[in-house]
């Protein structure tokens, strides 16, 4: 597979590294210097990076909240993580552009498909904050949304996970590895990929998804080098 654009998805919590809220310093460094291996390759890269270090939607709903209300501090929990992973690629000296879904235009573009792409072409890294703007969706489907938008190779989802197993490894020390996996296979077996708007929006559009272990070093370098990491999620066998 050869990946000359791609959509990355970082997830919120992620960003917490060892503490129990909020961004750590250290892991937005180790961060921006994984994707620096790879925009140093020129590979076009467009970023969606979820909340849930700051704030998730459900947790709103649980303490009797509205969930849309919830939903909307969700994104801009996004919002949040994305100015500060864009401070940190840029601190490393790449360049970036901020759009957001929802219009806050003193600190970001608003989101326009085609002006995403022309920085692309460009070799700026795009960050897509705030998720679709909508409540109800979740950062992995604006995520595959966008992919699908500025048509992306594939969706590389970043986890602290190696991939996708035939059950939890935490629970089943027999389980195993998927190398690669369809998504009709995915579904039938209920595999836990992303959730299904994501998924099924990735499956009808035929958009690969990579689920791999974004914390370990030099992961992100060998995927996109061709070798393989995590598990491929895609139509073909
Ligand atoms: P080109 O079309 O290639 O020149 O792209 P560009 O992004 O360099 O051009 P533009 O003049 O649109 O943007 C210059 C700077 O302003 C960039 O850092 C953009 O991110 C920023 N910018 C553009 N539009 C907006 C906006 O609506 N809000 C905010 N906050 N920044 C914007």
């Amino acid at each position: 597979m050869e990946f000359k654009r791609v959509l990355l998805k970082l997830s919120g919590e992620a960003l917490m590294g060892d503490k129990q809220f909020g961004i750590d310093n250290n892991r937005l460094a180790q961060y921006a210097k994984e994707i620096k291996s790879i925009y140093d390759k020129r590979v076009e890269i467009a970023i969606v990076i979820g909340g849930g270090n700051i704030f998730r939607g459900v947790q709103a709903e649980e303490g009797g909240m509205d969930r849309t209300q919830g939903d909307y501090m969700g994104m801009l929990a996004t919002m949040i993580n994305s100015m500060a992973l864009q401070g940190a690629l840029e601190s490393e000296g790449m360049q970036t552009r901020l759009q957001s879904a929802i219009e806050m235009k003193e600190i970001a573009e608003p989101f326009i498909k085609r002006k995403a792409v022309r920085h692309l072409e460009k070799g700026r890294i795009v960050i897509f904050g705030a998720g679709t703007g909508n409540p109800y969706f979740t950062t992995d489907s604006a995520g595959a949304l966008r992919a699908i938008e500025i048509e992306a190779d594939a969706i590389l989802k970043g986890t602290r996970v190696d991939g996708i197993y035939t059950a939890d490894p935490e629970k089943d020390p027999s389980a195993t590895k998927y190398d690669h996996i369809t998504f009709d296979e995915a579904y039938e077996k209920n595999l836990n990929v992303m959730d299904m708007t994501a998924f099924t929006l990735c499956k009808e559009n035929d958009l690969p998804i990579i689920v791999f272990d974004m914390n370990k070093e030099g992961n992100l370098a060998k995927l996109l080098q061709g070798e393989k990491i995590g598990t491929l999620v895609s139509n073909s066998k």
